[in-house]
């Protein structure tokens, strides 16, 4: 395994103690990340596209230490993407539903940043309720074809509000780790692909939608599937999907590392849009900080806020406003997002 994540010759080595670090590493034998093509595979051509470490249980019991440690993702960029959302709802009738000019807003302002940072994006379109629907993807040119590792959010908000918590801010958090990909010139092994759904608050249909589309042999290629529905609610909590134990440890690690005690997300699985993914087999992690369900007084007291209060009063209400966020779940879930996709996406 000779080739680690490497930064694009246009960018400076920022690095170059990380990469030091990597060296006197692997050459003690300290690290041993994930492989994406095993020796196994490459020798035979066999081997199903499939077969990378996310599907390989000896890879899911080393341990995941990127050397490549992620970026630092700001708070004030994300949150200035949650004011433009906030915006373009307050500017088309004070939501971004499906079917209203106010998704196309947000679809059209999520991509144009990804076109200017380098993303090839495509716009899917879908019918939904007779309304045309539209899923926005992006990918970062290079990394293996075979080996896919994505990263989506729901982008749609229901007809009641903006949407800001949910899902404003899934959203904006994988825009800023996108954006903070291409900043840093990264060439992960894995080739990234973001996505924003549409229709979800109809029912998953533009991740649905999305699924149904791919042919077998593209589903084959993703490894992992991350979703990002509601990371910043204003009364949070810290809940880890615990669907793959292997993409379970990344986010909980981060965490752990923090001193931030999580727990396993319950509040509905398959109310969002991994569920598109895990239904075809698709390996599934994510994040969430909690919805209309209640903060327990043993909540109140580990992660702070309010016992006996949702951990997001304004779900699905007209109040999830650019206020209905907090801003220390927003940037902990954001650099814990950017830690994965270095984490699982650029092994050393
Ligand atoms: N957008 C989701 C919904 O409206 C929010 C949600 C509720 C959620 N429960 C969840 C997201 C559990 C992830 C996990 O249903
Ligand atoms: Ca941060
Ligand atoms: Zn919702």
């Amino acid at each position: 395994m000779s080739s680690h994540p490497t930064r694009r010759t246009s960018a400076p080595p920022r690095r170059s103690w990380a990469r030091r670090a990597v060296t006197a590493a692997v050459a003690a034998g300290a690290i041993t990340g994930l492989v994406v093509t095993s020796p196994a595979a490459t020798a035979s051509p066999a081997a199903p596209a499939s077969a990378s470490a996310f599907n390989d249980t000896r890879a899911m019991d080393r341990p995941t230490t990127s050397a490549f440690a992620a970026p630092d993702i700001s708070l004030a960029n994300v949150k200035s993407h949650l004011n433009q959302l906030q915006t373009i709802a307050s500017n088309n009738g004070g939501n971004r539903a499906h079917g209203r000019p106010g998704y196309r807003a947000s679809i059209d302002y999520i991509k144009a940043k990804l076109d200017a940072a380098g993303y090839t994006t495509a716009i899917q379109q879908f019918t939904a309720n007779g309304a045309t629907g539209y899923n926005l993807t992006a990918d970062w040119p290079g990394g293996d074809p075979q080996n896919v590792l994505m990263a989506g959010a729901h982008l749609d908000s229901v007809n009641a509000g903006p949407g800001i918590n949910d899902n404003g801010s899934g959203s904006a958090a994988i825009l800023e780790t996108a954006l903070a990909v291409s900043r840093e010139g990264l060439k992960p092994q894995q080739h990234l692909r973001f996505a924003w759904w549409g229709a979800e608050e109809l029912g998953i249909l533009g991740s649905r939608h999305y699924v149904s589309k791919l042919p077998s042999t593209e589903r084959s290629k993703i490894d992992a599937y991350l979703n990002f529905d509601m990371v910043g609610s204003p009364n949070p909590g810290y809940f880890v999907y615990d669907d793959d134990r292997r993409v379970e440890a990344v986010f909980k690690n981060w965490f752990a590392a923090k001193g931030i005690s999580t727990e396993i997300e319950t509040e509905g699985d398959g109310r969002s849009d991994h569920a598109s993914f895990k239904n075809v087999g698709i390996t599934v992690g994510g994040l969430f900080t909690g919805a209309g369900r209640t903060k327990t007084a043993a909540q109140a007291q580990k992660w702070g806020g309010t016992a006996g209060q949702a951990f997001d009063r304004c779900y699905h209400r007209a109040c999830d406003t650019i206020s209905n966020l907090n801003d220390t779940a927003l940037d902990r879930n954001s650099d814990a997002i950017a830690h994965a996709i270095w984490t699982l996406g650029a092994p050393s």
